[in-house]
Formats: structure tokens, sequence, C-alpha cells
């Protein structure tokens, strides 16, 4: 057969750890209110992590409910790729730890680290080596676990984070190489590293020998984030060579649910098209957004066959955005 290889995504699963904190329960120790929350990001709760669970148990129990989704096992799978900024050790990589854990057998299994924008990054890593016939069946999964870098002390940022896991199985797949099919049509991404100082973790191996907490000028983030977040949505809505009227459903990074809106209105998207889990998720970085999608899946608005524009923005500055076809 003529055409292309394209990258399907066959299943898609999420977890969230079991403990739910609330506003409420954060304005016991920090200087905050439920209003004070809603009204500036529409969070209302985020999970978190338990003592001892680790970033990896969160991908490896996101990837077997994507593998059973796609009718897969653990046996099938010949690329892992975990987007984490919160990895459980410095190394080995996270990924491998999920291999070990979900059984998957001797593969290509590493980390990808941009931060928010990890999901995105790590998809079209893989749609590469599927793209090249270097992988037939891979995992891409977005995992955190944020809490743990958070400054309890600092509620400009505590509030804002939480733990989860989102993961998708994607498939080779013969297309014509026209939008109709099946799999990922086109992304772009982007970096920026002179603006470490708005968002950014101060400690690191190399750095300082200690893991750090999150430091963040929010109100320059959120500056920054609309406007490189649009830029990269057009981009690659041109390069997959689709309207944006034509995409059914906007997946955003679930950072703030102004800046959600804030995106969808400088491009005259209609906030109905538009799958927001900010309320329940927080910011879970990289999981944000395969979080967000297996939302949508699991209550029925994700149909197989519709066209998802998927986008986020992170530390770095890093941003970018994928067009696929489910
Ligand atoms: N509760 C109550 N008051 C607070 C809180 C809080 N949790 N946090 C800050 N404030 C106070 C500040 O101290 C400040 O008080 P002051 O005026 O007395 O000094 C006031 O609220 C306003 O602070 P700003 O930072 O200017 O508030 P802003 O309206 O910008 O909202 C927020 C802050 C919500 C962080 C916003 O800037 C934002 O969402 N930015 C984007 C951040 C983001 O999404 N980052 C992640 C994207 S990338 C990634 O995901 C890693």
């Amino acid at each position: 057969m003529t055409g292309v290889l394209r990258s399907a995504i066959t299943g898609v699963g999420s977890f969230l750890p079991a403990a739910e904190v609330t506003n409420d329960d954060l304005s016991k120790f920090v200087d905050t209110s439920d209003s004070w929350i809603v009204e500036r990001t529409g969070i209302k709760s985020r999970r978190q992590a338990g003592p001892g669970e680790t970033t990896s148990d969160l991908a490896a129990a996101a990837s077997l409910e994507a593998l059973s989704a796609a009718g897969r096992r653990a046996d099938d799978i010949d690329l892992i790729v975990v987007a984490t900024t919160t990895p459980d050790l410095t190394f080995p990589a996270t990924a491998t730890i999920v291999q070990r854990k979900i059984g998957a057998p001797i593969c290509v299994a590493f980390d990808v680290q941009a931060v928010c924008s990890g999901f995105i990054y790590a998809l079209a890593v893989a749609d590469n080596f599927i793209a090249r016939g270097l992988s037939k069946c891979a995992l891409v999964i977005g995992a955190e676990t944020m809490t743990r870098l958070m400054d309890w002390t600092d509620r400009g940022t505590c509030v804002l984070f939480g733990d989860g896991a989102g993961a998708v199985v994607l498939e080779a797949r013969p297309g014509r190489g026209d939008t109709q099919d099946r799999g990922i049509l086109g992304f772009s991404l982007r970096a920026d590293g002179t603006k470490q100082d708005l968002l950014y973790v101060d400690g690191g191996p190399s750095a300082t020998g200690t893991v750090g907490k999150l430091r963040m000028q929010g109100n320059q983030v959120f500056r920054h984030a609309v406007v490189n977040i649009s830029e990269a949505v057009i981009a690659a809505a041109d390069t997959a060579g689709v309207a944006l009227a034509d995409v059914d459903w906007f997946i955003p990074h679930q950072a703030n649910q102004r800046i959600l809106e804030g995106v969808a209105r400088r491009l005259g998207i209609d906030g109905s098209k538009v799958i927001s889990t900010v309320s329940q998720h927080a910011n879970t970085s990289a999981a944000s957004v395969p979080l967000a999608m297996a939302a949508g899946i699991a209550d029925g608005r994700i149909k197989p066959g519709q066209l998802l524009l998927l986008e986020a923005m992170g530390g770095g500055l890093t941003w970018g955005a994928v067009v696929l076809r489910l």
C-alpha cells in the first residue's frame, strides 16, 4: 500500500490517586480561600499521591487501563515514553520502572522532560519512531506527582497543582496521507530557554544535589501562555492541513480555567468544544492532557473518528500542540 504510516491512538487510560484535597483543606494551613482559588483558577480540588505512591505507580495503572482499552497486552509494547518532571528517581528513567511494573518485554524505554508540555513532546517523539518504522505499538504516558515539588508555605503555587497519570497506546496504521487518516496529522513544538526564571524548580542533582521546590511568577506565565499556546495551535493545524473550525475537541493543558478561556477566545473556538477538567484535577503538568482526554472519552463526548487538538505550555518555557484523528 502506498501512503504514510500514521500513529493512531487505539486505547486511553488514566489513574488518579485516592486522596482528594479540596481548597478548604488547603486553607487550613495556608493563607488562601476556596473563593480566591476558584475565581482565579477554576480549581476546586486535586488529588494527592499517598506516602510511598510514586509517579511510576500512577503511570503503570494508567498504562494497564490504556492497554486494556486497546485490546493489547504488555507483551505487544515495543516503545515506552514517559513524560514527567517528577521521576521516581534521578535515574533510572521512570519509563523503565513502568516497563518492569507492567511486565513489558525488552524494548525502548525513556523519559521526556518538557514539564507541562511533556505529553505533547512525547507524542511527537513516539510519532517519529512509528513513522520511521521503529515502533509498531508504543505506550506514551504523562505521569506526575507534582505535589512533591510544592513549597507548602507559598500560596501562589501550592494551590495550583495535583497528581495523576494518563496514558495512550499508539499504534502504526497505514494512512493515505490526507486529513481523513486516523492518527497524528501534525504537531508544533517550541521552547524558549530565556524564560526559565518564570517557572522552574530551584534544585536538581547537578546544581544543588537536592530535589528543590517549584517557583513561579504566575502572572508572567499567564501573559505568555495565551499568546504562545494560540500560536502553536495555529501552527499545528497548518501542518496538519486542517482548519480550526473542523476540530471537534480542544484538549488543553489544564493549568487554569482562565488560560483555557483566553486561548479559546483568541482563536474563536466555541467554549463547548473545550474539554476542561481543571476544577477536579488542578494542574497535573504532563499528565493533564491525557487525563482530560480520558475523561472526555469516558463520558462519551469524544468519539472515534473525531478530530482532536491537544496543546500545552510549561516550564522552560516549552509549548506545543498536536492535531490527531482518533
Ligand atoms: N490565595 C489567596 N491569595 C493569593 C493566593 C492564594 N492562593 N496566591 C496569591 N495570592 C495573592 C497574592 O499574594 C497577591 O496579593 P497582593 O496583591 O496582596 O500582593 C494577589 O493574590 C494577586 O497575586 P497575583 O499573582 O498577581 O494573582 P493572579 O491574578 O496573577 O493569579 C495565578 C495568580 C492564579 C497563579 C495566575 O497568575 C495564574 O494562573 N498564572 C498562570 C500560572 C500557571 O498556569 N502556571 C502553570 C502553567 S505552566 C505549568 O503548568 C507548569
